[in-house]
């Protein structure tokens, strides 16, 4: 078995001789599936494969298995034809599965019975997992369902093959133009997808190519589509609203012209006849360049619903992204606030938007940053179908050179209840649907894998592409059960490789935090370059309205009603009471809500302890470091426990880590000392 990363955490290592036996006594030597549906075919293939791999024993295919067990692979309504006396109980929902034990003359059957082919897929997959962990195959009983229709990546792929802040290799889907002649990879990432329950990829730039629809294109990406679509992946593209004009050579884009509106018809319609089962399309408008109906007086809801209604007949959704603001905003305008933007736009459209469409909203009202509170936009929005977008390549997040782990930064805004209408609607709700009873709703995340064999570049990245699935499947599910389970499933069952693996992950983004922008500031990188290292004034004095309003007497940008932007007005009003006041307003997001001194006491309670805004500063940044210091020698502690190959590969991301660690640390430190006048109370910033 390759242990270059290239199997992610679908590695189907062989277990101990002992789990083994454990294990075969309770299963089948024959799986029978009753359907031949390709998605079912796929959980077939995909059950031999790993059962031959982990058991050492093959699993003989049967059209109708013998008397002595077996694996059975099918849909509930095929399963209780095949065995009359079984009574599935409660069932799942769409795309959900049910895995049991039972026992028929003497013989163990697993069932895996889906509510449809995904399902039966997915729960093969969940089989698969339970198997990897040594878990008992003799009374299996679980039924899961999915949180939420809408489970995508995005990938933001070139057609030249370059990926906008991709940082693992060139586009595994396109080269030159056009779609890579050889799309392995492409069959290979559908299928990790499918194992963690994505049911979609958008695979182009949200900066969309305007060549996208032509016919030509559209009969390449079919191509890919023929590899996800055994994997239960929906294809989707992103589209750029001007295409009508651009493409099309209309003289006009405006989305109410009747001209526009066919030429949508048209191209959607091409679209499904090259690929059946077609996800929708993603927009990008209005929005860093990029053209919109802003152009013609038209809002987001008019564009969004001529495109949702092409798509609609043939079952297509429209994910209308809220990442729409003016990067050109006055920077002396002390009440100007890029992150009001979203909400100012969006919210009034609320109960207008076509019932196929999906606002897609950041999960934080600026981009990404190491730390921001929960877009308010999430429960501006009661009316109309929303997802929430993450992002899993680590843009701002150290670009998967640095290991930050983000399902515990996801969580945090997942769980953060809004408040909305005085009760409990916590973001995850909101976004399943269930909060408003929106039919549709969902999570995507950006993801940006690459043609590097172990897809992400850093062999721990991988855990945040696994966790958002796990997450968009059920969000419930805690950041502690996702790091272990990653880590059984990418490095085996060793307690200690188990235990140290995962809190080298749980602690990652805390201390990446600490090293780069505390207190809500933002992550305080170069946001005029690459968005990596440590790049502190240049959020300052221009248009793009990332400002940290820092000057020798304070620093934070005021977005409270009373004197700031008004920004915290745009929450619910009992979570803008918690934020409005300084004696609520949680430490962490301080600096995102309000403008304070320097010398400003942070909360008597741990970890703050009431420490200056800046000691805190000076303090956190010798205590990530020291966190980053801490991850090479938690890592060096595996040595001879995981191979030699992705040994070495981490271990030369954590030394540099470390030390980039430093370099962030002092460039931090010695901005806030001479912006401050401050010392440090233990003489460390001395020499800067
Ligand atoms: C970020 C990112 C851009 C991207 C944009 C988006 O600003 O830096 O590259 O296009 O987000 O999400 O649209």
């Amino acid at each position: 078995l390759a242990e270059d990363g290239s199997a992610g955490w679908l590695r189907y290592a062989r277990l101990e001789q002992s789990a083994i036996a454990a294990l075969s006594k309770d299963l089948p030597a024959e799986v029978e599936t009753l359907d031949t549906s390709p998605v079912v075919l796929s959980a077939r293939s995909e059950a031999q494969k790993g059962i031959s791999s982990m058991l050492g024993r093959t699993l003989q295919a049967a059209e109708v298995a013998d008397a002595n067990g077996a694996l059975v692979l099918g849909t509930v309504a095929e399963v209780q034809q095949r065995f009359p006396s079984w009574k599935p109980g409660a069932a799942p929902q769409a795309e959900g599965y049910i895995l049991r034990t039972i026992k028929s003359h003497g013989h163990s059957y697993i069932l895996v019975a889906g509510a449809d082919p995904n399902g039966v897929l997915y729960g093969t997959f969940r089989l698969l997992e339970k198997i990897a962990e040594g878990q008992d195959l003799a009374r299996l009983n679980d039924v899961e369902s999915p949180a939420a229709p809408i489970r995508w990546v995005d990938q933001w792929d070139n057609s030249n093959g370059t990926i906008e802040r991709g940082y693992s290799g060139r586009s595994i889907f396109f080269d030159n133009g056009t779609v890579r002649p050889d799309l392995a990879r492409a069959g290979e990432y559908a299928r990790l997808l499918a194992s963690v329950g994505i049911n979609g990829a958008d695979v182009n730039n949200v900066n969309a190519d305007l060549k996208m629809l032509s016919p030509e294109m559209i009969k390449q990406v079919a191509r890919i589509a023929d590899q996800f679509r055994p994997w239960g992946v929906r294809l989707a593209l992103s589209v750029d609203v001007s295409s009508p004009k651009v493409v099309g050579g209309l003289d006009t884009f405006d989305p109410l012209d009747p001209k526009v509106i066919a030429w949508w018809q048209k191209a959607v319609d091409d679209v499904y006849a090259a690929i059946p089962d077609f996800a929708g399309f993603t927009v990008k408008a209005d929005s860093e360049g990029r053209a919109g109906p802003a152009q013609y007086g038209r809002t987001p809801m008019d564009a969004a619903n001529v495109l949702a209604r092409a798509l609609k007949p043939h079952g297509g959704v429209l994910l209308y992204r809220a990442f729409v603001y003016n990067h050109h905003a006055d920077w002396k305008d002390p009440k100007a606030d890029r992150a009001r933007a979203a909400y100012n736009i969006f919210h009034s459209l609320d109960g207008k938007f076509d019932d196929n469409v999906i606002v897609q909203i950041k999960n934080g009202p600026i981009d990404f940053q190491v730390r921001e509170p929960a877009s308010p936009l999430f429960a501006g929005l009661p009316k109309t179908n929303v997802s929430i977008e993450v992002q899993a390549t680590q843009e701002y997040t150290g670009q998967q050179r640095h290991l930050v782990f983000l399902i515990p930064m996801w969580k945090q805004v997942l769980d953060l209840d809004m408040r909305a209408e005085n009760r409990s609607t916590p973001v995850k709700e909101i976004v399943e649907g269930k909060s408003f009873h929106r039919p549709l709703g969902g999570f995507v995340a950006v993801a940006n894998v690459g043609l590097d064999t172990n897809w992400l570049h850093h062999p721990l990245a991988m855990a945040n592409l696994y966790g958002f699935g796990r997450l968009a499947w059920n969000p419930d599910t805690s950041s502690e059960t996702i790091a272990r389970d990653w880590t059984r499933l990418t490095f085996g069952n060793n307690a200690k490789v188990v235990d140290t693996v995962s809190a080298m992950l749980l602690s990652s983004w805390p201390l990446y935090e600490d090293y780069t922008g505390p207190l809500g500031l933002g992550t305080l990188t170069n946001i005029l370059g690459p968005h990596y290292g440590p790049g502190i004034e240049s959020a300052e004095r221009n248009g793009w309205g990332q400002w940290l309003r820092a000057d020798h007497d304070g620093i934070g940008m005021d977005r409270t009603v009373a004197t700031g932007t008004g920004y915290i007005g745009q929450y619910p009003p009992e979570l803008a009471a918690v934020y409005e006041s300084l004696k609520t307003c949680p430490d962490e997001l301080l600096l995102f809500m309000h403008h304070v001194a320097y010398t400003y006491k942070l909360h008597d309670a741990s970890p703050y302890n009431g420490e200056t805004v800046v000691q805190w500063v000076y303090d956190s940044h010798y205590k990530g470091a020291a966190g980053a210091a801490k991850l090479v020698e938690q890592w060096k502690s595996l040595d001879g426990l995981v191979d030699q190959e992705r040994y070495a590969q981490v271990l030369a991301l954590q030394e540099y880590q470390a030390g980039h660690a430093i370099v962030w640390r002092d460039a931090v430190n010695s901005w806030f000392h001479k912006m401050s006048g401050v010392d440090d109370a233990q003489g460390r910033v001395d020499h800067f």
